[in-house]
């Protein structure tokens, strides 16, 4: 593919998020309901940050004590999961495709620890080895290809510190409908394996391979 036709389909593809997010972000983000509270919103973000990180062991042991640590959050949303890392973490770079994605997140959280970075998509605007923890849930789902997943792969692995850690989530089983607005492609654990390998991350642990949500923790030599 051309890097025409890639920016091409990035264009479409941010276009695409913003109308979403404008239509209604929460429901686009969180899939549940068409009307969400405040507080059903935050606490399903602090259980998804419970659950795969404060419950998470190896990881755990892997950042020490978080409010020491900065964070990146790859496709932050309307702010769903931000809000619970601002709280953990001592500072957090929040990145979305969708200027009105993140205009929304700017007013669900609030707090003076976060900022907001909009990408094209798949570049990361951090200086290089500065985060010990990238994080990513329920996004690389929706990229358009797999290029952009492995440029964007890339750039984490540029914007951590040495032994910094990746957890990500990818599809690991295909969506049958390319039309449909949640599509993007799917990942075996051998095509897991090889994302990593060219990303120049290293594999700590892979879970859920071959359901939708594939996990992956990676770490930076
Ligand atoms: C289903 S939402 C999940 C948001 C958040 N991770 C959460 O769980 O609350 C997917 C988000 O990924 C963003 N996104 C999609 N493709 C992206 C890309 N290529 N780069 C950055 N963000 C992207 C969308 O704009 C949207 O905000």
């Amino acid at each position: 593919m051309s890097g025409v036709e890639e920016e091409n389909i990035l264009a479409r593809h941010k276009n695409k998020w913003d109308v979403l997010a404008k239509e209604n972000d929460r429901y686009y983000v969180r899939s549940v309901h068409h009307e969400q509270s405040d507080e059903e919103y935050e606490a399903s973000g602090k259980k998804n940050v419970e659950e795969h990180i404060l419950n998470d062991p190896i990881l755990m042991a892997k950042l020490g004590c978080l409010a020491e640590k900065n964070v990146l959050e790859i496709g932050c949303g309307s702010g769903r999961i931000t809000r619970t890392l601002s709280k953990h973490f001592m500072n957090v770079a929040a990145l979305d495709i969708s200027r009105t994605m993140l205009e929304k997140a700017r007013y669900f959280v609030n707090e003076e620890n976060v900022i907001f970075l909009e990408s094209n998509g798949e570049d990361v605007p951090l200086f290089p080895a500065s985060v010990d923890f990238a994080f990513s849930f329920i996004v690389y789902q929706h990229f358009p290809t797999k290029e952009a997943i492995l440029h964007s792969f890339r750039q984490v692995a540029r914007s951590l510190k040495p032994g910094g850690v990746f957890k990500v989530q990818v599809r690991g089983i295909a969506n049958p409908d390319p039309k449909h607005w949640a599509w993007g492609p799917h990942f075996t654990k051998e095509d897991g394996l090889a994302l990593a390998n060219s990303a120049g991350l290293k594999v700590i642990e892979l879970r859920g391979e071959g359901s939708q949500y594939f996990w992956m923790l990676l770490e930076k030599s």
